[in-house]
C-alpha cells in the first residue's frame, strides 16, 4: 500500500495565493469545466499518497484535472464522467494528435481570418434555433470550421472541436454577464460583469476564424509540451460511475470531486457546445439531477470503488450545510474504508463554488479489495 509522507494539517490546502497563470498551466486552460479541480489539489494527493507506478482514477473526471497532473507525475491513469463534453475535453487535453495536420488547419484559418468571406461556410445552420445564438457570419464561420474539422478524424477532429468549443459563449449573442447562456433582450445591452460595457449584438467584432487560430495555437504548444513531460499514459472513458467495475480496469490511489446535488445542470451550462457538436445529453444517469438518488447513486459508487481501489481513496467535497459531505464519508466507512486523514479547505480561488459553498473538505481513506 501507497504511503502517506505528510499529515495534511501540516500544508496549506487553501492555495488562495495562486493565481490564473498557475491553476490554467499546461493543458488545464483547454476548456472551461464548473466546478473543475485546481490541479495543485489532485497533484497533492498524488504526490502524498502514490508510489512509482500507481495507477491513479478519477470516477468523476470532470475535464480531466486528475488525469493530467496524474500523467504529468509519470502514472498511467484513468477516468470516467457521463457526460460526453466532458470526455472529450479530457482526451484533448492528454490525447497525442497529429502536430502537422494541426498545424496546417491553424494556417488555413490564419488565411481565413484576412478573408472570412472567402471562407464562410454556404449554410449558417448548426441545430434547430442556432439562428437566434449565433449572427449570421458567425455561424457560417463556425460552420465552415466544423466541415474542416470532420475531415481531420479521431484526437485531431477532437482537439479542433474542443477549441473551438470553450469560444463557442463568448461568439453568440448570449449576454456576457450570465454564465448559463441566456439571449439578451436586446441586441444591444450592458455587460454588467465587465464594468457596464456596451454591448451590440448585431455589430460587434467576432472574427470566428482568428478567435480559433488563436486558441489552437496556445493549445497545440500546451499539448507538445505536456506530451513531453508526462511519462504516464491516460485513459478518459464515458462511463457511468456507479458501473466502474464493468471497465474491468483497477487502481491504487483515486482522487475526486462528486457531483453535488443539484449544483449544476452541465447540460445546460454547456447548452450551445452540446448542440453545436451534436453531443446526447447524459440525461437522468447524471447524478445530483434529482435530491433523492443522489446518496444512492454516491453509495453505488462507493461500492464500486472498494472493488476497483487497493490503496487510498481522496474524497473532495463541499461543506454543506445539510451534511451531504459527512453522509458521503459515512458511507465510505460503511463500506470498509478507514479514515486517514482529513483537512479543511476555504474555497478562495473558485469564483463559482464561492458563493454557495465556502468550505471544502479532504478526506483521505485507506481503501482495500
Ligand atoms: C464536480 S465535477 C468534477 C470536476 C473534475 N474534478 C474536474 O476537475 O473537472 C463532477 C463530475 O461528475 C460527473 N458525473 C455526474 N454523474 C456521473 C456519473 N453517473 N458517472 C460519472 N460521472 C458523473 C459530471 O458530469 C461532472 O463532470
Amino acid at each position: 500500500m501507497a504511503r502517506q509522507a505528510v499529515k495534511h494539517r501540516d500544508v496549506d490546502w487553501d492555495f488562495a495565493d495562486l493565481g490564473m497563470k498557475e491553476t490554467q498551466a499546461s493543458t488545464h486552460f483547454f476548456h472551461h469545466w464548473t466546478a473543475k479541480f485546481i490541479p495543485q489539489i489532485p497533484r497533492r494527493l498524488i504526490e502524498m499518497y502514490a508510489r512509482p507506478g500507481d495507477v491513479v482514477l478519477d470516477p468523476f473526471m470532470g475535464c480531466g484535472t486528475t488525469l493530467v497532473e496524474a500523467a504529468r507525475l509519470g502514472h498511467d491513469t484513468w477516468g470516467t464522467d457521463i457526460n460526453p463534453l466532458a470526455v472529450k475535453i479530457a482526451r484533448a487535453k492528454t490525447a497525442g494528435i497529429r502536430h502537422k495536420v494541426v498545424g496546417e488547419f491553424i494556417e488555413w484559418l490564419d488565411e481565413a481570418a484576412g478573408r472570412p468571406e472567402r471562407h464562410l461556410a454556404r449554410s449558417r445552420h448548426l441545430f434547430d434555433g442556432s439562428d437566434e445564438w449565433f449572427r449570421e457570419d458567425v455561424a457560417r464561420a463556425i460552420k465552415a470550421i466544423l466541415n474542416r474539422a470532420r475531415r481531420l478524424g479521431g484526437n485531431t477532429r477532437n482537439f479542433v472541436e474542443v477549441g473551438l468549443s470553450d469560444l463557442l459563449k463568448g461568439m453568440s449573442n448570449a449576454r456576457m454577464d450570465r454564465t448559463m447562456p441566456t439571449l439578451p433582450d436586446s441586441p444591444r445591452y450592458r455587460d454588467k460583469k465587465h464594468y457596464h460595457r456596451p454591448v451590440d449584438n448585431d455589430t460587434r467584432e467576432v472574427n470566428v476564424f482568428a478567435r480559433v487560430r488563436a486558441q489552437l495555437r496556445r493549445m497545440e504548444h500546451a499539448l507538445r509540451e505536456f506530451r513531453d513531460e508526462a511519462t504516464g499514459s491516460a485513459a478518459p472513458v464515458q462511463h457511468d460511475a456507479r458501473r466502474l467495475c464493468s471497465l474491468g480496469r483497477t487502481a491504487q490511489v483515486a482522487i475526486t470531486s462528486p457531483p453535488y446535488w443539484s449544483a449544476q445542470n452541465y447540460q445546460k451550462l454547456h447548452s450551445l457546445s452540446f448542440r453545436t457538436l451534436g453531443l446526447k445529453e447524459p440525461g437522468r444517469a447524471e447524478i445530483g439531477r434529482r435530491a433523492h438518488d443522489y446518496l444512492p447513486d454516491m453509495g453505488s459508487v462507493v461500492e464500486q470503488l472498494t472493488q476497483v481501489l487497493d490503496g487510498y481513496f481522496a474524497l473532495v467535497i463541499g461543506e454543506s450545510q445539510d451534511g451531504i459531505h459527512e453522509a458521503v464519508r459515512d458511507q465510505c466507512l460503511s463500506a470498509g474504508m478507514r479514515l486517514v486523514d482529513t483537512s479543511t479547505r476555504r474555497l478562495s480561488n473558485q469564483a463559482f463554488f464561492a458563493k454557495a459553498v465556502k468550505r471544502e473538505l479532504v478526506y483521505v481513506f485507506a481503501c482495500s479489495r
